[in-house]
C-alpha cells in the first residue's frame, strides 16, 4: 500500500474523511499525540487498525467525538461525567463508562466499558465532523514504540500499512489523554495525562490515582487498564532514570556515561544542562509541560542515534509532572535509581 502524506488542508480533511467512510485507516493529529483513527461502528475498520499497529487485540481503543451528544449513543453517562465534559472536553481527557451496544466488542476487547474523548485539535474535529462517525484511535504508534508527536514520527512507523498520514504539526501536550474510570465510586485516573488528578479533584470533590500508575504490575495481578500491562514507550536503548539532588543526579548520570564509553543520551531540564558539559544531552526544556512536550521525540531520537544507554533526570509527580513520571518509568522499564 502507498501511504499519501498530506499537510492537513480543507481538502485533505475532506479526504480523510472519505477514507474513514470506506472503512480505512487515517493517521490524524490530536492535541496529545497523532492517532491511528478509523469508523469506531465498523468491525473490520477497528480490525484494521490493529493490524497496522500490530497491538495485541486485548488492548482497548478510545472513541473519538466532535459533539458532547454524540457520547449518549455510545455509553451511559452519569453526573460525574457530565461535570468532567463541562470542565475539559474539548481536552486531554478520556472518560470509560459502561458500555452501549452499538460499540463493537473488538474496540473495548470484550469489556463490558468503553473509552470516550473529546479532542480539541481543529483538524481531529473536523475529521470527525465530516465523517459523520465517531472514530476509534489509539496512538499512531507501531505497538511498543513511542507515541507519535509528529506527522515524521508516524510515516516512520505506518508507511505503507495506511493509506493517508495528515499532517497537522507539532501536538500541543506530546503525552496521551488522561484516562479516568467513572464505573466505580470514586473517579480513578488509570493514565495520567494533560488533565491532572488535582484538576479531576477540583471539579467532582475527589478523585484517586491507580497505585499501578507509578509501579509495575505484579505477577499475575490485573490491569485497571489493559494498556499498563503491555511493554510500552520503550526506547531501544536501556534507559535508567534518576531522581534526587540535581547536582548529584548529573554528577552520577556523568559517571556512568563516561564509563559506558558516551554512546548514551541524557536528557535534562533546560536549567541543569550545563552540568553535564559537552556531554550527549537532549534537552526536555524548562519545566514538566515541556518535557512532555518533547520527552516522545526524545526517545525516538535515542532510537535514531542507535544509542545503547539512556540516561534521564526524574521529575517531580505533580501536576503534569505525574503523567512524564508514568511514561518516562514505563520507557525505563522501571529502572529507578534514588541518587
Ligand atoms: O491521547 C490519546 O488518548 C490518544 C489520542 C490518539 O487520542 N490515544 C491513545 O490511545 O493514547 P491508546 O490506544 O494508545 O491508549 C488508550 C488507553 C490504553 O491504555 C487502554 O488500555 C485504555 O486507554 N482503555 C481503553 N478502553 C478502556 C476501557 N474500557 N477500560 C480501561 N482502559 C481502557
Ligand atoms: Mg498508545
Amino acid at each position: 500500500m502507498r501511504t499519501q502524506y498530506l499537510a492537513a488542508t480543507q481538502e485533505a480533511i475532506a479526504h480523510a474523511a472519505k477514507l474513514i467512510q470506506d472503512g480505512q485507516v487515517v493517521g490524524f493529529p490530536t492535541e496529545t499525540v497523532y492517532g491511528l483513527g478509523a469508523n469506531a461502528l465498523s468491525d473490520s475498520a477497528v480490525r484494521a487498525i490493529f493490524a497496522a499497529k500490530e497491538r495485541p487485540a486485548d488492548n482497548p481503543l478510545i472513541v473519538h467525538i466532535a459533539e458532547f451528544e454524540e457520547m449518549a449513543p455510545l455509553c451511559e453517562i452519569n453526573d460525574r461525567a457530565r461535570r468532567l465534559a463541562d470542565a475539559f472536553w474539548p481536552g486531554p481527557l478520556t472518560m470509560i463508562l459502561p458500555k452501549k451496544a452499538i460499540v463493537p466488542q473488538v474496540v473495548t476487547a470484550g469489556l463490558d466499558s468503553v473509552a470516550v474523548r473529546m479532542p480539541s485539535h481543529p483538524v481531529a474535529r473536523a475529521l470527525i465532523r465530516q465523517s459523520g462517525l465517531p472514530i476509534a484511535a489509539p496512538s499512531a504508534n507501531r505497538s511498543g514504540r513511542p507515541s507519535p508527536t509528529l506527522a515524521q514520527h508516524v510515516l516512520e512507523d505506518m508507511d505503507g500499512r495506511i493509506p493517508l498520514i495528515l499532517d497537522g504539526g507539532a501536538c500541543d501536550v506530546g503525552v496521551e489523554s488522561t484516562v479516568v474510570s467513572l464505573l466505580g465510586e470514586v473517579a480513578t485516573v488509570l493514565r495520567p495525562g494533560g488533565i491532572t488528578p488535582e484538576m479531576i479533584a477540583a471539579v467532582l470533590g475527589q478523585a484517586m490515582v491507580a497505585d499501578s500508575v507509578m509501579r509495575p504490575l505484579k505477577e499475575g495481578e490485573a490491569a485497571p487498564s489493559p494498556g499498563m500491562k503491555h511493554k510500552h514507550y520503550a526506547p531501544r536503548a536501556h534507559m535508567t532514570l534518576y531522581e534526587g539532588k540535581r547536582e548529584h543526579v548529573a554528577a552520577r548520570i556523568c559517571r556512568e556515561y563516561d564509563e559506558n564509553g558516551g554512546h548514551a543520551l541524557i536528557l535534562a531540564g533546560t536549567g541543569n544542562l550545563p552540568l553535564y558539559g559537552s556531554r550527549c544531552c537532549y534537552d526536555l526544556g524548562p519545566d514538566a509541560a515541556s518535557a512532555a512536550h518533547r520527552l516522545f521525540a526524545a526517545l525516538r531520537t535515542a532510537d535514531e542515534r542507535q544509542v545503547l544507554r539512556v540516561y534521564s533526570e526524574a521529575f517531580p509527580e505533580e501536576g503534569v509532572g505525574l503523567a512524564v513520571m508514568n511514561r518516562m518509568a514505563r520507557a525505563a522499564g522501571f529502572d529507578i535509581v534514588r541518587v
